[in-house]
């Protein structure tokens, strides 16, 4: 397999890591509940992943729950100093499976702890606080209360480094006058292009955007424009979804999602594909 190209890497609070990275949301049973159909087979994703150079793992405790976690730390501990665990706080889930707000200082600072716990960690790299206000898109809603508790882990020596998910702008704004934010995480692909402006706005801070579903999520991105770029350039259509967001902007690091290792392999591979600006505007024309 190739390796990444190391020159594509940036800056992830005091980590530098590679613009190619993994979600290990996937590698938990279906409804991302429950455990894995084999669990063998997810720790060979992991440890395939770390040895392909992959240094940005995105994670929660609420993957499973506990389980997505477990199977990091099983895989990968005692973890490569420049790996960034980037892990979310702010749900919980129900016995069915289900996603509830988890939004309380109190109920945030157990997040943490559960996370150190499961990673086996003294200190948790990135935590990025997922709000809840509307659990499908970012919606307004203080987090003050949330985020100066996380503020306060930090300053305890639990947490690195905090970002946000699943928010609005003007709460980036009112988060950055509580603490720094190194990353937010929104949902964002080449169909789903709602944080267009964002984007720019915090590649100008420096602010890592770390797009969640980048190839669809629970709904694969579908497109005949995206097929045909792929075909012309002899390489799959989820090459050519990642190769894009790469393309978008410098300050977007990526975390698809798999849990197969022939997946894992194409995805990191898209990290050296080079779109010509005609395949690039004809891909512009997905979202419009
Ligand atoms: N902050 C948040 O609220 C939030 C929400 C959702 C996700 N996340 C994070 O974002 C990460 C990425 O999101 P995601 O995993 O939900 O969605 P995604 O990366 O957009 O897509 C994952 C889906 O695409 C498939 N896939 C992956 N690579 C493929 C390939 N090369 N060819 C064909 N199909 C492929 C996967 O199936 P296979 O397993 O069969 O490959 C899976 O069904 C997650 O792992 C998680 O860490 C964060």
């Amino acid at each position: 397999m190739p390796n990444i190209d190391k020159s594509e890497s940036y800056k992830l609070g005091s980590y530098t890591v590679n613009r190619l990275g993994y979600g290990a949301m996937q590698l938990a049973g279906p409804g991302v509940f429950g455990p894995p159909k084999d669990r063998g087979a997810a720790l060979t994703i992991l440890r395939e992943a770390v040895s392909n150079e992959v240094n940005h793992i995105d994670t929660s405790d609420f993957y499973g729950p506990h389980i997505t976690n477990q199977l990091i730390r099983e895989a990968l501990h005692p973890f490569p100093d420049d790996l960034a665990i980037v892990t979310k706080v702010g749900a919980r889930r129900g016995e069915d499976g289900s996603w509830i707000a988890a939004f309380s200082p109190t109920e945030l600072t157990q997040a943490v702890h559960d996370n150190l716990r499961n990673l086996g960690l003294d200190v948790l790299d990135v935590v990025n606080l997922r709000c809840m206000f509307d659990v499908h898109q970012p919606a307004e809603g203080s987090i003050e209360a949330q985020l100066s508790a996380l503020a306060e882990l930090q300053q305890q020596g639990l947490v690195r480094h905090i970002g946000l998910s699943n928010v609005t702008r003007a709460q980036i704004e009112a988060a950055r006058s509580i603490c720094e934010i190194v990353c937010v995480q929104n949902n964002y692909n080449l169909a789903h292009r709602h944080d267009d402006a964002l984007i720019d706005e915090l590649a100008h801070k420096g602010i890592a955007y770390v797009p969640f579903f980048p190839l669809g999520g629970f709904s694969p991105l579908q497109s005949s424009t995206l097929s045909n770029v792929a075909c012309r350039l002899g390489v799959t259509p989820m090459q050519v979804a990642l190769s894009w967001l790469l393309h978008r902007s410098p300050n977007i690091l990526l975390i698809p999602g798999t849990s197969s290792v022939t997946h894992l392999r194409e995805n990191l591979a898209a990290a050296r594909l080079a779109l010509s600006p005609e395949s690039l505007s004809e891909l512009d024309g997905i979202a419009s």
